[in-house]
């Protein structure tokens, strides 16, 4: 820990993207309320995660992230949170089988409800208002009335959190998980028309699980085939937020963020000297930190000695985020920086944020095709430089929206308007996030091939 660190010394720092309450007796109150709740996660857990993103920095390992933007609290049923969670559970087996290395399941999830903006304000038809931050700051709707921060949604947020980590806890132990099952959906998506691109690998697939079950090794036999282990992530956004959920490590006696597994540093608040950066350096949990392309050298490696004084594996997680086509400019030299620095970290790749442009039809979309060349391009400068892609990061949902472009089931321009639910950037679709775990797949296994060939 930084010295002189506590929970609370960010407020002495520059913030940014981070609401001005007007009711400051009200945020007083909700502040004290929150630091009494229960954290959301343990320093256990958290524990666990970091040791499992040091094996996939060394290549041990895999990371898969994904979830909504944001998180709202008028999409949240129980049914949302199944169907993300068996997508990413589905990604994971693909995964896997490319991989042949365990995947860590992490979601942008129970937790990830503020957003930093481009603009604090946004006009619609000639009138002005504060721009929508999220479902823990203010509302979606255009009034404003609804666009004033309200200290209160901190506590919808906790109780959503809490209720979505209840479910995800029980799906992940109680029988949801069994990988049979989530292999049975898979064999449904591969068997459609235009998918014998990814029978081939489904089949390997179910014939390595006729393997097991022939060996003995069933579901009831072994708990790696019947359950799965889960964490959350979000960006650690609203500090108000995060320093109500801190608690002392009983273990370690050390600090750790209780609002969320792993919490991550956004590429507009990741200033060295800033407060976002000030509050991750004290928590024990690990940090994912976006980069984009003004993320320079030098500010790389003073946020790697802030954030990771001790060189400890699994603690820091680098986002990559450049966009298809910028991959090549920006990946070598970071590299690079961490080199000469000679820093321990997992390299992983955020193909979304990079790639959002305007449809013709005036929705905010991503073309899978750019979501795909951006990992290509990652996995192919990690490929060239010997240093390791270490998992990829989605936004994405369980359910059959039309946010972005392309994929099998092409969705078009004139399709998004069908059904555009995120309250955020868009969503790969459950479809576009499976076709793209195979994709990821192979590239995995192409990975491997080349490395034992170069043996
Ligand atoms: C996000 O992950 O939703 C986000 C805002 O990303 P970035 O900070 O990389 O722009
Ligand atoms: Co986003």
């Amino acid at each position: 820990m930084t010295h002189g660190w506590t929970k609370s010394t960010w407020r002495s720092k520059p913030r940014i993207q981070m609401p001005d309450y007007p009711d400051q007796t009200m945020l007083a109150q909700v502040e004290a309320q929150l630091s009494k709740y229960p954290p959301l996660v343990f320093a256990g857990e958290v524990r666990a995660l970091k040791r499992k993103l040091g094996a996939a920095a060394k290549g041990e390992a895999f990371l898969l992230q994904g979830g909504d933007c944001a998180e709202s609290f008028s999409e949240f049923t129980a049914d949302s949170i199944r169907d993300t969670f068996k997508v990413l559970l589905q990604m994971a087996i693909v995964l896997t089988y490319g991989a042949k290395v365990p995947v860590i399941k992490v979601g942008r999830m129970a937790g990830q409800f503020a957003k930093p903006r481009s603009t604090p304000t946004e006009t619609v038809g000639g009138v002005e208002l504060p721009s929508y931050r999220g479902d823990i700051i203010n509302g979606f709707e255009f009034t404003a009335d609804a666009r004033i921060p309200d200290p209160g949604r901190m506590l919808q947020a906790y109780t959503q959190a809490a209720a979505s980590l209840n479910l995800l806890r029980a799906f992940s132990k109680g029988g949801y998980a069994d990988m049979h099952r989530v292999h049975n959906w898979t064999l449904g998506f591969a068997s459609g028309d235009k998918a014998e691109r990814y029978r081939e690998m489904t089949t390997r697939i179910s014939d390595t699980l006729d393997f097991l079950t022939a060996a003995g090794i069933t579901s009831e036999t072994s708990k790696d085939l019947a359950e799965v282990d889960f964490f959350t992530s979000h960006e650690a956004l609203l500090l108000e937020y995060e320093e109500a959920l801190c608690r002392i490590d009983s273990t370690s006696g050390m600090p750790v963020a209780g609002s969320g597994h792993l919490i991550w540093i956004g590429d507009r608040t990741r200033q060295p000297d800033g407060a976002h950066v000030e509050f991750c350096t004290g928590v024990q949990n690990p940090i994912g930190l976006k980069c984009g392309p003004s993320l320079t050298a030098d500010d790389l490696k003073a946020l790697v000695a802030k954030l990771n004084p001790q060189n400890e594996p699994g603690r820091l997680t680098l986002i990559a985020r450049f966009g298809a086509g910028s991959v090549g400019d920006h990946l070598p030299r970071l590299i690079k920086a961490i080199q000469e620095e000679g820093a321990n970290v997992l390299w992983t790749c955020d193909p979304m944020h990079g790639n959002t442009i305007k449809s013709s039809t005036g929705y905010k979309t991503r073309p899978f095709d750019s979501v795909l060349r951006e990992v290509r391009e990652f996995f192919a400068v990690h490929n060239a430089e010997g240093t390791i892609p270490g998992g990829v990061h989605f936004e994405m949902t369980g359910k059959d929206v039309t946010e972005c472009t392309g994929g099998l089931r092409a969705v078009s321009d004139e399709d998004l308007s069908q059904r555009y639910h995120t309250a955020c950037d868009p969503r790969l679709n459950a479809s576009q996030s499976l076709e793209l775990a195979f994709l990821v797949a192979e590239e995995l296994v192409g990975r491997r091939a080349k490395l034992s060939a170069a043996i």
